[in-house]
């Protein structure tokens, strides 16, 4: 074992000993442009504790910043908070590795890691408000049930207020500083709002029930540490108010007009229509699939509005780039949004009515008809795409009155 990746302290008695993955840049369809972090963390109490591990391929990073700071073999304890293989891929190793006293997870999370593993080790749950003394300090568990697996908890460190937030809270981001006061807000903000609209915007109600419990249990709490991504030490309110927000899925004056197109004549009805709404005094974003990724535009659409989607008609059908967008967006379950439909067509034209079908089946409020056209539109066809846009940014201002 060298010597080359070194613990980093987060409090005196809590060190991050995780791993950065600056290649990754897929997490099951979502696009991680930024890669990410996998974080685990040592508790040095007198039961020197593991809370996570990481993705599998990071198992010996893991294990080197460990001993940068104990001896691997004091590991006495380790806690699974989630059972997904990017936080316990190198569980059934670590434990060969470390041999711990004891190792601990939800009931489900139990029956999770027994059946994605089948490694045969004992596992102990523990119950939702259940605490566990490690000698000198001790961790309170809360279930987060389906947030976002059904095995999922979260872990609170009174000593130092510290809350292991496991996956919540977190962003697919991999940077060199471990602290989000220390990166690019901007970046920050986004990133976790991509990670938000992307894997908890079908959760949103729980999220807001989850920010509910933890402010029941009376605690405070000076530092977030999520599973991926920098660690909140400075402004924990900053990302709960920013959850807050997102969760509750408020409409706001903004539009995302989302299109593919065959030969420029959808694009060209894409672009007037955004004219439209820019004119209705909507803010608006056109988006492209043939230069956008899926997981950007959902992100775009949880802090949108209204949402117009623009596709031909290929084969009867439509395209394929906008039927994967739409069959993502639907289990993401966006919510309180107004929709368009639109799109240029050469014979059979069905696609605007598919895309009004899937939007109906989201409870995407249609407005109007929508806009089909044959083959390239003409001047007369493009003034009702801008009216169109005009339109929706009526319909949209009434809705946020
Ligand atoms: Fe980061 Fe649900 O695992």
């Amino acid at each position: 074992m060298g010597e080359k990746y070194k613990a980093i302290k987060v409090t005196d008695k809590v060190y991050w000993v995780g791993a950065i993955d600056w290649e990754v840049r897929d997490f099951h369809g979502y696009m991680t442009q930024r890669g990410t972090t996998y974080n685990a963390y040592l508790i040095l109490a007198d039961k020197i504790t593991l809370v996570d591990t990481v993705k599998k391929d990071f198992m010996n990073e893991m294990l080197e910043r460990i001993a940068s700071l104990v001896n691997p073999k004091d590991v006495r304890y380790i806690i699974s908070n989630h059972s997904e293989p990017d936080h316990s891929g190198c569980l059934p190793e670590t434990i060969d590795v470390l041999k711990p006293e004891k190792v601990f997870a939800s009931a489900i999370g139990t029956q999770t890691l027994a059946q994605e593993f089948h490694s045969g080790h004992e596992i102990t749950p523990v119950k939702d408000g259940e605490s566990l003394s490690l000698g000198n300090l001790s961790v309170t568990f809360l279930e987060t049930k389906m947030l976002h697996w059904p095995d999922s908890m979260i872990t609170y460190m009174p000593d130092d207020k510290l809350l292991f937030s496991q996956d919540a809270f977190g962003m697919h981001l991999a940077t060199s500083e471990r602290f989000a006061d220390e990166i690019d807000q901007s970046v920050v903000e986004y990133e976790g709002e991509k990670y938000f609209a992307n894997i908890l915007m079908p959760l949103s109600s729980l999220v807001l029930r989850t920010i509910g419990k933890i402010s029941d249990m009376g605690v405070e709490i000076d530092i977030i540490a999520p599973d991926h991504g920098p660690i909140w030490r400075k402004d924990v309110n900053k990302i709960i108010d920013l959850y807050t927000k997102w969760a509750t899925q408020k409409p706001t004056n903004k539009a995302v007009v989302v299109y593919d197109t065959m030969w420029k004549s959808t694009e060209k009805m894409a672009k007037v229509i955004a004219e439209g709404l820019i004119d209705g005094g909507v803010r608006t974003k056109i988006m492209s699939l043939k230069t956008n990724h899926r997981s950007d535009i959902v992100t775009e659409i949880l802090g949108a509005g209204a949402i117009l989607v623009g596709s031909p008609t290929i084969n009867s059908n439509m395209f394929p780039s906008i039927a994967d967008l739409l069959y993502y967006l639907k289990g993401l379950r966006p919510q309180n949004k107004i929709g368009g439909v639109f799109g240029s067509y050469g014979w059979s034209g069905e696609a605007v009515a598919h895309i009004k079908e899937m939007l109906n089946a989201m409870k995407i409020e249609l407005i109007g008809d929508g806009l089909r056209f044959k083959y390239m539109p003409d001047d007369n066809e493009l003034s009702q795409c801008f009216n169109y846009g005009r339109f929706v940014a009526e319909e949209l201002k009434k809705k946020l009155a």
